[in-house]
């Protein structure tokens, strides 16, 4: 059976996920994410469409602009927040471009209209934005008023178009949902049903449809979304017409490459080729320093190995699967308003060449972590396989900062600067002020400020009293959100007295990932050890090339997150890092121990 979908279309603003997760996990209704210049024939059959916000203003130059065609066509349509000014100018009413901006909650006072159905007549909304609706476009009705939006919701129910000032999308906005459910169910008569269950279907067909004849070679890592991809695989292909390998770019954890087979095991039919690539891998990164590029070289290697493999098998006679998930696509500039964070590695310009051509195939690129885990548990995968922590494609190869003598020198200019405003900013700080003390990092790394990549230095901090988590979580993100020029914060955990850290030289080399490999170890195990694994989503363990005495740094970063997108700094036990710390710092190469306490944004999960 084939499902009724709803298609949102991405102005760029941050809750396009959210509406597009609102609409799928809690009213059981397919979603695409599409792009406003996106042709009309790519929304072929949709039941209703979502316009998100945005963070244009519309009458900017070079602000999104939606292709007409999509508003004319005849399905129902909601506009929210930019969506509404879309509606508006489209249809010839009046938006006004105001420097007041409206953040946060506001009471909407509503008139009777079937998208308010069930909602009480005083409710309240979220808003956040800068433009407004003053006058509606003729055919439209005015159904809800705020005190500072004289047009907080307009419809036009012959047309069928709705547009909200507001966010139902967000839960601050006490009857969002139920406004969401009665424009997808009640307007759209999009029929419910997209379960997991039924969407492993959809995709089984999709890779038979999309292999055709032709053999699939299918990369394991050993992690979630390849394992998933290769159970999938297995599921909708007969043996003989798939070849599943691994690879060992040197870049993997301890003992993973071999631990990968066995641990297949558990999915059948999996005849594992396994192929050592880790010099070629780690002599192509040498003296390479940036990390765009290490991702690059990264992502190309993956496919010369694949089409040396695929040799002896005609271009037209094969394709790659790979285990792309949805925010890779984002995150990687992959929706036309995203800017780009991070290149994956399976989104880098030779394989986007090869998706041209159709030569990828990606089951499960529309899918987010945890529902390409539920896909995982139907297909009934060991546990243990499903619910690992994420590890990017790239491995440890961007979990190893990376300088040279001239990014140390760029690195140094302007660090004074820097470093005058970090302590400016803890002293007027009400929380820091006389019980921390900062240090701006010489080395970059890479975080994500107001949707874009920065580029900046983190800061060490040191606590005078017994660390209060939620407290320097807080003021962390106070202090990057403020202070120009860092992008992330870490807490000195072992290394007890403030002193001057000398950037270092570094590269990868089968030396340093071993060394990273081990501090990965002790920290993958403490967590085990302590019962934490699974109540972090993920931990990446990072050397950055700074230096207080004789080694170098090592970063442990514990987030929480749901989809990537965001993250939260997970806040483990004092056992846990009493545990780690000596054991990290005994390992020779290793002089001080991190915590990083950055919430994404402003800082990614991984630190390249
Ligand atoms: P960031 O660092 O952008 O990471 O917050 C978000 C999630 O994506 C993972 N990640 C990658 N995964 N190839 C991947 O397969 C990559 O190039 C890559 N870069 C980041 C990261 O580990 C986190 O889970």
């Amino acid at each position: 059976m084939s499902h009724d979908t709803i298609a949102i279309v991405d102005n760029g603003g941050q809750f396009t996920h959210l509406i597009s997760t609102k609409v799928r996990n809690a009213l059981k209704v397919k979603t695409v994410i599409v792009s406003p210049s996106s042709d009309v024939s790519e929304l072929q059959g949709v039941k209703g469409i979502i316009l998100s916000g945005g963070p244009d203003s519309i009458h900017e130059e070079g602000s999104v602009r939606i292709n007409p065609g999509i508003m004319d066509l005849d399905v129902p349509i909601l506009g929210l927040c930019y969506g509404l000014h879309q509606l508006a100018i489209h249809y010839g009413g009046d938006v006004e471009g105001s420097s007041f901006k409206e953040y946060g909650f506001a009471k909407l006072r509503l008139e009777e209209d079937p998208i308010f159905k069930g909602v009480p007549q005083d409710d309240r909304v979220w808003m956040s934005h800068g433009d407004k609706v003053l006058g509606v476009p003729d055919g439209f009705v005015r159904i809800g008023v705020t005190e500072n939006c004289p047009v907080a919701a307009m419809s036009d129910a012959k047309r069928r178009r709705w547009g909200f000032q507001f966010h139902p999308e967000v839960s601050d906005t006490i009857h969002g949902s139920e406004m969401l459910e009665n424009f997808v169910i009640g307007i759209c008569g999009a029929r419910q049903g997209w379960t997991v269950e039924s969407n492993i279907d959809e995709i089984v067909e999709r890779i038979r449809k999309e292999a055709g004849g032709r053999k699939v070679l299918a990369l394991l890592s050993g992690g979630v979304d390849s394992t998933v991809v290769a159970a999938l695989l297995n599921k909708a292909l007969p043996p003989g017409q798939t070849r599943f390998i691994h690879i060992d770019t040197g870049l993997m954890r301890k003992d993973e490459s071999s631990s990968v087979a066995e641990a297949l095991g558990g999915i059948g039919r999996i005849d594992l080729e396994v192929v050592d690539a880790s010099h070629m891998f780690l002599s192509s990164l040498e003296g390479v320093q940036d990390p765009e590029e290490k991702r690059v070289i990264i992502g190309r290697l993956f496919v010369e190995i694949v089409n040396d493999i695929a040799s002896d098998t005609k271009e037209d006679d094969w394709v790659l699967a790979q285990g792309t998930l949805y925010p890779d696509t984002i995150e990687s500039g992959g929706t036309e308003n995203a800017a780009v964070i991070k290149t994956h590695h399976n989104r880098v310009d030779v394989i986007m060449e090869m998706i041209q051509k159709g030569q990828v195939i990606e089951p499960v690129k529309d899918l987010y972590k945890a529902e390409v885990r539920e896909v995982g548990e139907q297909l009934g995968l060991p546990w243990d396989l499903v619910h690992r922590q994420p590890f990017p494609g790239p491995g440890l190869g961007i979990r190893a900062l990376c300088q040279d003598s001239w990014l140390i020198h760029t690195t140094m200019e302007g660090i004074q600067e820097i470093q005058g405003r970090v302590e400016t900013g803890i002293r007027e700080d009400e929380w820091a002020s006389g019980k921390v003390k900062g240090l701006v990092l010489p080395v970059r790394s890479v975080g994500v400020k107001g949707d874009a990549r920065s580029y900046e230095h983190p800061v060490a901090l040191w606590a005078d009293e017994k660390v209060d988590w939620p407290a320097i979580k807080l003021f962390s993100t106070r202090l990057v959100n403020r202070t120009a020029g860092i992008n992330r914060c870490v807490l000195m955990v072992g290394l007890k007295d403030v002193s001057t850290p000398a950037p270092v030289e570094r590269f990868i080399t089968e030396e340093r990932m071993d060394l990273l490999r081990e501090c990965d170890h002790v920290v993958m195990e403490g967590l085990k050890e302590h019962e934490l694994y699974d109540s972090v989503w993920q931990c990446p363990t990072v050397l950055v090339p700074v230096s207080f005495s004789d080694g170098e740094m090592v970063v442990v970063r514990p987030v929480w997150s749901q989809r990537a997108m965001t993250a939260e700094v997970s806040e483990l036990p004092d056992e846990f890092y009493e545990d780690i710390i000596p054991r990290l710092l005994a390992l020779p190469g290793i002089d001080s121990v991190a915590v990083d306490v950055t919430s994404k944004p402003p800082g990614t999960i991984e630190w390249e």
